[in-house]
């Protein structure tokens, strides 16, 4: 089971709806893999993920690197500090490292815009 909810809904497009923040274009996200957000206060990333959208926390739950500067390969995005994995279906780290699951947001797709439900 997926922890975190996607939704596509291709009749709303322009109304991200209350709490959906829009982010980012898919095309844009399709070519670029990471990028970079900032919603609701908090610093995040989105991912293209073998053909999923994933939105997480920017500052890995370890000891804070920039997974923007990570990358991802089959499924996990990897941190570039200490290269511990994360599951980008769930968030969990690869076993062996004192650390929290990686925080995982929902995200919306509305037409091409892609939409976080972020809060802190
Ligand atoms: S800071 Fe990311 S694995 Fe250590």
């Amino acid at each position: 089971m997926c922890a975190r909810p996607i939704s596509v809904d291709d009749d709303a497009v322009g109304s991200a709806g209350f709490g959906w923040t829009p982010v980012c274009n898919l095309d844009r996200l399709r070519a670029e893999t990471i990028i970079r957000v900032h919603s609701a206060g908090l610093d995040l990333l989105v991912i293209w993920n073998e053909g999923d959208v994933v939105a997480c926390d920017r500052a890995c739950p370890h000891e804070q690197a920039d997974l923007a500067l990570g990358e991802v390969r089959a499924g996990r995005l990897f941190c570039p500090r200490h290269a511990a994995s994360f599951d980008l279906r769930d968030g969990a780290i690869n076993p062996g490292w004192p650390s929290p699951p990686l925080r995982l947001y929902a995200i919306r797709i509305t037409g091409a815009q892609i939409c976080v439900e972020a809060r802190e």
